[in-house]
């Protein structure tokens, strides 16, 4: 059989993610679960997310993923550490791009955008004392904006207005500019451009999906699978709560110009009651 790698996320911010693996591996298949039907995953309780977390691992392995992808920070921090415990295939996380926002400032202060439940979570708190060093980090939580994001919204007044607040918030008087913005939820990968405008130059954004996707392929050659080469592959995609409501938010991503990969709806799509 075939290698199949799969990634879940509460919604379409995975989608970033399984653009960034189909980019470096385009003929590797790729499963996507977004659990809409339990979204937003950043202001559920940290047990809510890791009870899901494990239902859609469990689910992409019966269905035969040689690996999973946890493309979401807020489950990642909930449950990483449970699902490699539980189960046996690679299981790849995410985590914002602290790291080497501390690397690269030059002032000495960096920002991370993050779900609350990402900013409750232990994992960002280890992350910031292993990795920041001496930067200062100013971790933002942004209440609501996956929400637009997951409605299909990445421009516009009121994406402006979310991001316009973090930003103020970054500004102390008499301290250096933050210079380094690290993107802690899937989501935010689609809000790239609108942050980068509102921003202008001197401040680099950050987004872990690329090296996600290079920790993909090294997890299949490390755990012997072959990673398939030849014509590009399709995400198969599916989604626990409105099939409709998915793809409508998929269609206005990509009239919006977002970077997406060839996308199929599963058939049948799944359906699970709402929480
Ligand atoms: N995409 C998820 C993350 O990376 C968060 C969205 C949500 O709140 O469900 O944290």
């Amino acid at each position: 059989m075939q290698t199949t790698v799969g990634i879940f996320d509460s919604g379409v911010g995975g989608l970033t993610v399984a653009a960034a693996v189909h980019r470096l591996l385009p003929a590797l298949p790729i499963r996507y679960i977004a659990d809409t039907a339990f979204f937003p995953y950043g202001e559920r309780p940290a047990e809510d997310v890791e009870a899901r977390s494990h239902a859609l691992t469990r689910r992409l392995i019966d269905e035969g993923c040689a690996l999973v992808v946890v493309a979401c920070n807020t489950a990642s921090s909930a449950a990483l550490e449970l699902l490699r415990s539980q189960f046996t295939v690679p299981i790849v996380g995410m985590e914002p791009p602290l790291k080497p926002a501390a690397e690269r400032t030059r002032s000495g202060r960096v920002a991370v955008l993050v779900t609350p439940g990402t900013a409750r979570g232990e994992r960002l708190a280890r992350l910031r004392e292993n990795y920041a060093g001496d930067a200062e980090v100013a971790v933002i939580p942004m209440p609501g904006l996956a929400d637009l994001v997951e409605a299909g919204e990445v421009s516009g007044a009121r994406i402006d207005a979310a991001l316009r607040e973090a930003i103020a918030s970054l500004a102390t008087a008499g301290a250096p500019p933050v210079d380094e913005i690290a993107l802690g939820c899937t989501h935010y990968g689609f809000l790239r451009p609108a942050l980068e405008a509102l921003l202008g130059p001197g401040v680099e954004v950050l987004d872990a999906a690329d090296a996600v996707a290079r920790r993909v392929r090294h997890q299949l050659e490390t755990f012997g699978h072959a990673v398939p080469a030849g014509a590009s592959a399709v995400v198969h995609a599916a989604a626990t709560g409105d099939a409709s409501a998915f793809a409508v938010t998929i269609e206005r991503l990509r009239a919006a110009g977002a970077a997406l990969p060839p996308i199929e709806f599963a058939q049948p799509m799944l359906q699970e009651a709402s929480a």
